[in-house]
């Protein structure tokens, strides 16, 4: 819809409300011309110009004065919305002034709060990267010291020795993951994350990872299923991708209960590829699925904590996905089932061409879902 400007509206109405009357008074004197004084009608020509300009210019004056400062507060709202405050500078004189000063104050205030929270994000991030790289430093002797005590190059163990060193192993493995997270987290979120991308078949990947993963279901009686399609090959950065994959199995096969299914797919989608992680577990409601990707997310802590886990995976795989270029969804019903999607452009952070048909029927909603 073509906008017309609050400025022009006034404009072409006033004008027109002043030319009405003259275009009537013009009509009402064609019959009469002939009987009238040619002097007097160079008089009421000359009449008829002079109010035709002035009202143009009185009409200009007031939608000047009028709407276009209106019109400048719009386009700087408009330009707020996008994020970006300009002050308006406009003097009118009257009671729109109390308007635009308010607009402009609380303008400076909505900047110098979102600097602020900038601020403070920025030295989150940054605390986050150097405390979990510093407390990741000793990790590396921490388990070199407990694998020669386990392989008793120290001396022998006691059994009980023995099972007391695999739980503080164990746990190491426990704390280590999560500062691997931590520091994965931080690169994300400070736009520093770092791809390898290599041109190369998807295929082999997913099947390698669901392969990898077998093992881990099984010990919960749970079936992986695959559905693969021929995919060209396309740039990703395998173990990135791996990461993903098996953070999304990882979850299904926590949130499944016992001799429950998973299906993963591998799909085409436009010029990309769609990979998909679908479960029939204890599902998520709307909201939840929403909120999954924030960083420390868990929808029940609890048995969430129970399971293992500190809510930072989805929030890995969405940085990892969007780094790529790519997308990630989630599509879930309480006691029925998730499903996590996401898709892979040809090339890294390229913008992915769909088909006509992928477009109008919307291939990534309820792609995977019954
Ligand atoms: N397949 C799923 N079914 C049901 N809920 C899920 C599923 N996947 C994730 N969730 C919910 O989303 C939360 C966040 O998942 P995420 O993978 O980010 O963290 P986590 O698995 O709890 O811990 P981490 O991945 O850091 O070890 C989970 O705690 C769980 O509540
Ligand atoms: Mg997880």
């Amino acid at each position: 819809m073509v906008r017309i400007s609050l400025s022009s509206k006034i404009y072409i109405s006033l004008l027109f409300s002043g030319l009405t009357p003259l275009i009537i008074i013009s009509l009402l004197l064609i019959p009469l011309i002939d009987n009238i004084d040619t002097r007097l009608l160079y008089n009421i020509s000359m009449i008829m110009i002079a109010t035709i300009l002035s009202t143009a210019l009185i009409s200009r004056f007031l939608s000047l004065h009028i709407a276009e400062p209106i019109d400048r507060l719009i386009n700087s709202v408009k330009k707020m919305e996008a994020g970006k405050f300009e002050p308006v500078s406009a003097k009118t004189g009257d009671d729109l002034d109390i308007l635009i000063d308010a607009f402009n104050s609380m303008g400076r205030e909505v900047t110098k709060v979102i600097k602020n929270l900038k601020e403070l994000d920025e030295a989150k991030t940054q605390f986050l990267s150097v405390t979990s790289h510093e407390l990741r430093t000793p990790m590396t002797p921490i388990k070199a010291q407990l694998q020669m005590l386990l392989k008793e190059h120290l001396g022998g163990l006691t059994d009980k020795q023995k099972k007391s060193l695999e739980m503080i192993e164990r746990n190491t493995e426990r704390l280590d993951r999560l500062l691997q997270e931590l520091l994965t987290i931080s690169r994300i979120q400070s736009g520093r994350l770092k791809l390898i991308p290599k041109k190369q078949p998807l295929k082999e990947v997913v099947e390698e990872t669901v392969s990898f993963m077998k093992p881990f279901a099984g010990k919960k009686n749970i079936d992986i299923e695959k559905e693969m399609e021929e995919v060209s090959e396309i740039e990703f950065d395998r173990d990135k991708i791996i990461e993903v994959i098996e953070n999304l199995i990882s979850n299904a096969v926590k949130f499944t209960p016992e001799g429950g299914k998973i299906m993963v797919s591998l799909k085409r989608y436009g010029n990309g590829a769609m990979i998909a992680v679908k479960d029939n577990g204890i599902g998520l409601s709307e909201e939840d699925c929403k909120n999954v990707f924030k960083p420390f997310f868990q929808t029940d802590e609890w048995r969430s904590r129970q399971v293992g886990g500190a809510g930072l995976g989805l929030a890995i795989c969405k940085g990892i996905v969007e780094a790529h270029g790519g997308e990630i969804r989630c599509e879930s019903k309480p006691n029925k089932g998730t499903t996590f999607s996401f898709y892979l452009p040809p090339k890294i952070r390229e913008k992915i061409e769909l088909s006509q048909e992928e477009v109008v029927t919307g291939r990534i909603e309820g792609f995977f879902t019954e």
